[in-house]
């Protein structure tokens, strides 16, 4: 008798578990879009953020993948006497139904910010204690995404904070991609595939290529801090589930060399490809780098492994990415001011990513043909040596296409 009871009570708690699932199908390749923390940080309005639509969709950047508009911290207004989270009423007059009808309008999807904790990192209210009811009302509204982040969880367990948040979309019933922003703190990759889409494998990032930004309790990094971050997690990605180094910052400031190489080493990470500027006004190196059709396919490769770093030389570092089809994406980023010099004998560099892909470059057996995907200029085979300049805190990236013979 107790047997069997105990058999009905774990078949129920084991078809619970498989009813509480994320939503499956939404991520498929690194999330693209665009989200409002990086440049305009507490400062966004309705105004702003259907600017923001309109333009990301005449500028191009929608057709070149980037759907998701996503507001960040500080759109929040009190409670209701309900406890249901409401909009700022004077900086979205209209409402949060009303924006994401006009952004679905534009064939985008929208999306909202919410924390674990009982406030917001920006001092509003959090989702703790409100979980279901916040997740109901991003559904009505017609919500797509959700950022979900960490500041006031003192005492908060992350596992079971986010897998309640999960399971409060599930039940709400509305497909919300979940994008979970603790940091990295809890080792999410270790946990998270079935809980989140992508999770923050980091502090925040800062808006210089190399350096780190101390405060007392907290540091943001640069990008080339975040990208030494992201060693030994590659094996954790995958279709569906992807670590996330953090928002772009192409076109906040940084040299053109350096927005360069940011987002070409996002791109090697399949990493989500969240634009931070402001897309109203682009210039047309920023323009041109953040719509590379070529490289945004090497994030967005559907065989959707994150790319491997395999040495390092001299301030240079020589990254593969297995793609579909057998090519690989090559790249090598300078990580010195100075511009290198470098002859490329392709010999060295037969390897096996046996973390992940069990695929072998196998210079020794095939011959490639080279595509540089910054010049988009085919640069001839890997049948003999090249010679390469790297300029400054940049890269090279070619495109490695097997020649069938
Ligand atoms: C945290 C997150 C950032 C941003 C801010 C908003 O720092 O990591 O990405 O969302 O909060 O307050």
């Amino acid at each position: 008798m107790r047997n069997t009871l105990l058999a009905g009570a774990f078949m129920l708690l084991a078809s619970q578990t498989t009813l509480a699932q994320k939503f499956e199908g939404l991520a498929q390749t690194p999330p693209m879009g665009w989200n409002s923390w990086n440049k305009f940080a507490c400062d966004i309005n309705e105004e702003l953020i259907r600017g923001i639509a309109d333009e990301i969709v005449e500028s191009g950047l929608r057709d070149a993948g980037y759907v998701y508009i996503n507001l960040d911290d500080c759109w929040h207004g009190e409670r209701d006497e309900n406890g249901f989270i409401t909009a700022d009423s004077i900086r979205f007059p209209s409402g949060m139904g009303a924006l994401a009808d006009y952004i679905h309008s534009k064939g985008l999807k929208f999306g909202i910010y919410s924390d674990a904790g009982r406030k917001t990192c920006g001092g509003r209210p959090g989702s703790f204690g409100h979980e279901y009811q916040d997740a109901l009302q991003y559904a009505r509204w017609g919500v797509d995404y959700l950022k979900y982040d960490w500041c006031e969880t003192e005492n908060i367990n992350p596992v079971g904070a986010y897998t309640l948040m999960r399971d409060a979309i599930r039940e709400a019933g509305r497909p919300i991609l979940f994008s979970m922003c603790e940091w990295g703190h809890s080792k999410p990759w270790e946990w998270a595939a079935e809980t989140g889409h992508m999770w923050r494998t980091t502090g925040d990032i800062y808006n210089c290529f190399d350096c780190v930004d101390e405060h007392p309790g907290w540091k943001a990094f640069g990008v080339l801090q975040i990208l030494d971050m992201q060693d030994g997690l590659r094996k954790y990605a995958g279709p569906g589930h992807w670590n996330d180094p953090d928002m772009l910052e192409v076109g906040n400031g940084q040299s053109e060399n350096q927005d360069r190489a940011h987002f070409t080493m996002w791109s090697m990470l399949a990493a989500p490809l969240i634009l931070g500027n402001d897309i109203r006004d682009m210039s047309s190196e920023t323009k041109a780098i953040l719509m590379n059709p070529d490289v945004i396919a090497i994030d967005q490769d559907s065989l959707g492994v994150q790319g491997l770093k395999y040495k390092s030389e001299n301030g240079l570092e020589f990254w593969f990415k297995p793609l579909v089809n057998d090519e690989w994406a090559f790249c090598v980023l300078n990580r010195t001011q100075q511009p290198l010099e470098y002859e490329i004998d392709w010999q060295d560099f037969n390897l096996t990513d046996e973390e992940v892909s069990q695929r072998s470059t196998g210079f020794d057996q095939r011959v490639y043909a080279i595509r540089d995907l910054w010049k988009n200029k085919k640069e001839g085979t890997t049948k003999k040596n090249k010679k390469i300049t790297i300029p400054g805190q940049d890269v090279v990236l070619y495109r490695l296409s097997p020649i069938n013979k």
